[in-house]
């Protein structure tokens, strides 16, 4: 976290902390870890991906108003009861096209419901629930998400994992998230119902083992959801352990940035305003903004010349984020916001089962912004970076664990992955090693592995 330049202070006492919890007492540390593990009987592996890596299919309804003469034609669909592919398919770069997807991906809040639901006309679905090959999809020619979850499937198939024996994909609409107590939401709570009863039928299918929840990214957020929410002797009888990879327990400083100017992750030619309403649309937006519980004061964000006249600058924490919702324009944002996301942020109740995070660390990764004379809707003029995995800050990846770890029954551990980035996790051979070796671990019964 030295030597970077920072407009704010650092986030308060960030350390990673590895715990190691008791010693190993393994009886048979000699023999061939495959064979231990198949001895030892494995535990199924559940796959939760981050939001980019779910495939997303749609179906127009004659409810559906095209923007245009193109979304009017686009996609052909011959078939499969009229269902295509909405997320992602690379057509979408093509500018007329890109407009067609942002108005089929926005979701709408309804206050009346206190709940989102998709635009008019357009029904969307996950296909293959359960299967691991929905996450492995992507084409490798894009460099946006290449591969996605394909290597470290893979990976765990080369260790003896077979699909739709012991090894199963939780795919989800990514779009949707889930809100704090009282308030429903009905996209997401189902998501919850569909993954509890596939972590049930994975431990039926394999001698009644439980299983590993492995998750990537905002696949964290709703695995510790579902957790919290199923009674802890459902948890010690489905959940051997959650793996969290890359985890963004506390969102991150990038995702003001989406909302304020809108994010082409880098992909060259689409248009950010275009985009950005339908970014801001996304419940699971609201969820990934810093949560004031893991960034306290600090400032995020600096308004220069925000139209006060006097030249005053207007700063932001993650406790002024309705405030700043409410600044760039997004007002629609603030009431889901607060009522919404804001109570199911600042609760990060413990997983109730043993957990590891991986987090990549020691990548540039945006700290504060500063936005100038021309407001929110343009780039800001200066990033300011600090650490984390280029994607989520350090002080999110471990936000909770020392809370966690605090508490004498929630075992924790951390393992960190230096110079590893947050979707290279799925790929970097050493994270890959690590995974691997903690699965292995885990099948052996171990309460905590040995870092090579
Ligand atoms: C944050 O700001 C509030 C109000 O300005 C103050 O009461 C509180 O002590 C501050 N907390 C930290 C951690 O600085
Ligand atoms: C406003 O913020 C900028 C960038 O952080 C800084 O250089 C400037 O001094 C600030 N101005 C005032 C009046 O605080
Ligand atoms: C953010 O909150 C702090 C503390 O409550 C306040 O002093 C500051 O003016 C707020 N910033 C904005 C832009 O509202
Ligand atoms: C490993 O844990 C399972 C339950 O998770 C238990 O049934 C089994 O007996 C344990 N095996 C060993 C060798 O401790």
């Amino acid at each position: 976290m030295e030597g970077r330049p920072s407009l704010a202070p650092a986030p308060a006492a960030v350390t990673v902390m590895v715990v190691m919890l008791s010693t190993l007492s393994c009886s048979c540390c000699g023999a061939s870890s495959a064979a231990r593990a198949v001895a030892a009987g494995r535990r199924p592996v559940i796959l939760i991906p981050g939001a980019g890596g779910n495939q997303l299919e749609a179906r127009l309804t004659e409810e559906y108003r095209p923007a245009s003469l193109a979304c009017r034609v686009w996609p052909p669909v011959r078939g499969r009861g009229g269902w295509f592919r909405l997320w992602f398919d690379p057509s979408v770069l093509l500018p007329p096209l890109t407009r067609c997807f942002a108005d089929r991906m926005t979701l709408y809040y309804d206050a009346g419901a206190d709940d989102y639901r998709n635009a008019p006309g357009v029904e969307t679905r996950v296909s293959d629930f359960g299967s691991t090959s929905t996450l492995r999809y992507l084409d490798p020619n894009l460099k946006l998400l290449t591969g996605y979850m394909n290597t470290l499937a893979s990976t765990l198939e080369k260790a003896g994992y077979e699909e739709g024996r012991d090894l199963f994909g939780a795919p989800y609409d990514f779009r949707y998230g889930l809100a704090g107590p009282g308030h429903p939401s009905t996209v997401g709570t189902a998501y919850l119902q569909r993954l509890r009863l596939l972590v049930e039928s994975a431990c039926a299918a394999n001698g009644g083992r439980p299983a590993i929840l492995m998750a990537h990214s905002l696949g964290g957020l709703f695995a510790l959801q579902l957790l919290a929410r199923s009674p802890l002797p459902w948890r010690a009888a489905h959940v051997a352990r959650l793996v969290t990879l890359s985890a963004p327990w506390g969102g991150s400083v990038q995702e003001m940035l989406t909302f304020a100017s809108g994010n082409t992750l880098g992909v060259p030619f689409v248009d950010a305003s275009l985009i950005r309403d339908e970014q801001r649309s996304a419940e699971s937006n609201l969820w990934l903004l810093p949560a004031p519980r893991v960034f306290g004061n600090t400032t995020l964000v600096v308004s220069r010349g925000h139209g006060d006249g006097g030249g005053g600058n207007r700063s932001y924490s993650a406790k002024n984020m309705t405030q700043f919702l409410r600044d760039i324009g997004f007002e629609q944002g603030v009431e889901p916001y607060r009522a919404r996301i804001r109570p199911l942020v600042e609760a990060l109740p413990e997983p109730g089962v043993p957990v590891t995070c991986l987090v990549g660390t020691g990548v540039d990764t945006v700290e504060s912004l500063v936005y100038g004379d021309g407001g929110f809707d343009e780039p800001p003029e200066e990033v300011v970076y600090g650490d984390g995995d280029g994607t989520v800050n350090l002080a999110s990846l471990v936000g909770p664990i020392k809370a966690w770890s605090d508490s004498p029954a929630q075992v924790v551990e951390v393992v960190e992955l230096p110079k590893v980035s947050h979707s290279g996790i799925l790929n970097d051979r050493s994270a890959l090693e690590q995974i691997i070796r903690i699965v292995d671990s885990i099948n052996l019964n171990a309460t905590s592995y040995q870092p090579s």
